[in-house]
């Protein structure tokens, strides 16, 4: 099944909004198979940010990911990037659709709340850089049929 990687930066962690980022992709059906707070070194935040080094906003990005506690989560299900990305909203909070995370609660790119893998390549990537294997568990749902069922 399709993962991916969330982190809730330290913005939401501080903010307290954990449990809202966390119960709204649990109220979508999704499967939470990993989840761990950590607080991120510079080694850390650069793996994770390797495709930004050399942008303009990079040293303000390792800044902001280093400066406090961070949730992170593994989530799995069908479709599973394109499902969290569209429950994040676009990465500019005054561009993001009402109703998604980053739209109700932030107002600034530099302080948008989450972080969520774009393609099962970076997914796969970003998994392995803040997990170890047996750190995911494989676990059955027992509402899965409920929520993943195909009819034909
Ligand atoms: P994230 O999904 O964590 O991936 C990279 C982050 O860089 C992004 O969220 C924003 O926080 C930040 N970001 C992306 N584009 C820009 C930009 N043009 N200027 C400043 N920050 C950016």
């Amino acid at each position: 099944m399709e993962r991916t990687l969330v982190l809730v930066k330290p913005d939401g962690v501080q903010r307290g909004l954990v449990g809202e980022i966390l119960k709204r992709l649990e109220n979508r059906g999704l499967k939470l198979v990993g989840l761990k707070i950590v607080f991120p070194d510079l080694s850390l935040a650069q793996k994770h940010y390797a495709v930004h080094e050399g942008k303009p906003f990079y040293e303000g990005l390792i800044r902001y990911i280093t400066s406090g506690p961070v949730v992170a989560m593994v989530w799995a299900a069908p479709e599973v990037i394109t499902a969290v990305r569209q429950t994040m909203g676009a990465t500019s909070p005054t561009e993001a659709a009402p109703g998604t995370i980053r739209h109700d609660f932030a107002i600034i790119r530099d302080r948008n709340l989450t972080h969520a893998s774009d393609s099962v390549e970076s997914a796969e990537a970003e998994i392995a850089i803040w997990f170890q294997p047996d750190e995911i568990i494989d676990w059955k749902m027992t509402q899965e049929p409920w929520l993943l069922h195909r009819n034909s």
